[in-house]
């Protein structure tokens, strides 16, 4: 009798170990198609099922989304998770027409992490920046941003695309050591709202050898966003690479560290951008901002610090803003640009810009406003090499 009892229970154990071994994958592969994916078809409760088995996976593991169309609706993949995890798209990925919401697809506090395999995933934006009227109604429904970075760690995205996002295509919120590499986001230059990739209190994000084209900034800056940097990036169209808005809310942290280096804007309705309100609530800081090496195509104001940025006239532009900007280098930037005015220096008349260093700017201007020129206020920058325009005569 108790032999017998052993021998059942031992089985039972087995049978057990058996069955979650097979579910939880022993080589570390979970394919959806193994989860019943078909071609066509809603992967969502499919994709939040691999989701978990590769989280609670013992060994480092391989998500896998093959190239096949796939309708996916909105998910969040939580972590922390056990091991690494490479997601591996290559196929196309579809947002629902119709959702609402923050975020289509969230990654949350996870690390170690790779978005990798050629993959596409499309938001499916054409009916919401149709319908966006969120500048003017305050009730307006929410419009998913399609890839939310949130809380991610030491994680890497490559070789993926983002079309056609509803809202922004990429936002990053409080990561680290966050690199994109290969990346192209694309939507048509009048997709409202439709940011390349925003980031806000975040350390170490490189964006790297990616072409951004879209309706808003390719690429932009919140606040506390720090040590970032933006290598062999193309922009354009798009509103060029931006910082800020700040200074528009009361607890904003400093930003600090941004190096764009070799990167190529075409016709953008802004180039290199700092960006800040006047009467803002409270004091704050945009320092190490350094630009070199970037050509311009037909870029409307190429370099541009604006603290006077005042959308909608939603403010009070008598009043400074508080947004002090320091240790800040363009060199060597060259091209062509679609306004006369093609360096506009623009700092706040209670908070100076300092440190502002420009060396050998090449901008030339053919339309009928010319001559090319610069206009600066509140600023004393230090001229070196080539001035097309001559910065900031006095
Ligand atoms: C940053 O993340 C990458 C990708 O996971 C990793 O290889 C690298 O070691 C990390 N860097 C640091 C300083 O932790
Ligand atoms: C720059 O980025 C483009 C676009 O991804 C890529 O084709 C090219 O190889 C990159 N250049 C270098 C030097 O990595």
């Amino acid at each position: 009798m108790g032999m017998n009892m052993k021998s059942i229970t031992l089985s039972f154990v087995l049978l057990l170990y058996v069955s979650i071994g097979t579910a939880q994958s022993s080589d570390g592969v979970f394919d959806v198609t193994t989860y019943g994916a078909k071609p066509n078809a809603d992967i969502t409760q499919i994709l939040e099922k691999a989701w978990k088995d590769a989280c609670a996976s013992p060994i480092q593991s391989k998500l896998i989304i093959p190239k096949e169309t796939y309708t996916l609706g909105v998910i969040t993949m939580l972590g922390p998770c056990k091991s690494p995890i490479d997601i591996v798209v290559q196929g196309t990925i579809m947002a629902p027409v119709d959702i609402t919401g923050d975020g289509w697809i969230q990654f949350r506090y996870v690390d170690k992490i790779s978005l990798t395999g050629g993959g596409v995933f499309d938001g499916q934006g054409q009916k919401a920046w149709a319908s966006n009227d969120c500048h003017k109604n305050p009730k307006c429904a929410r419009i998913p941003m399609s890839l939310k970075f949130s809380f991610v760690k030491d994680s890497i995205v490559r070789d993926i695309t983002s079309k056609d996002s509803k809202n922004f295509h990429v936002n990053i919120l409080g990561c680290k050591n966050l690199t994109f590499d290969h990346v192209t986001i694309n939507a048509p230059g009048n997709s409202i709202n439709s940011d390349g990739i925003h980031m806000g209190r975040c350390d170490g994000v490189n964006i790297i050898n990616s072409v951004i084209g879209t309706g808003d900034d390719c690429i932009s800056l919140g606040d506390g966003s720090r040590q970032v940097t933006v290598t062999n990036v193309t922009c354009g169209p798009g509103h060029g690479i931006s910082v800020g808005s700040l200074g528009q809310y009361l607890v904003e942290e400093p930003v600090a560290g941004l190096y764009v280096k070799n990167c190529k804007l075409i016709g953008t309705t802004n180039g290199l951008r700092i960006k800040t309100w006047p009467a803002s609530p409270a004091t704050g800081s945009v320092t190490d901002m350094h630009y070199e090496d970037i050509t311009l195509v037909d870029v409307q104001n190429p370099i541009i610090v604006d603290q006077e940025y005042c959308p909608y006239n939603k403010c009070n532009r008598k009043i400074p803003s508080k947004i002090k900007i320091s240790k800040v280098s363009f060199k060597n930037i060259r091209g062509s640009s679609g306004t006369a005015v093609a360096v506009k220096l623009l700092c706040s008349a209670d908070y100076p810009c300092e440190d502002v260093q420009l060396s050998d700017i090449d901008i030339t201007y053919t339309g009928r406003e010319g001559p090319v020129v610069s206009e600066c206020s509140n600023v004393k920058p230090v001229v070196t090499g080539i001035q097309k325009p001559l910065i900031c005569p006095s």
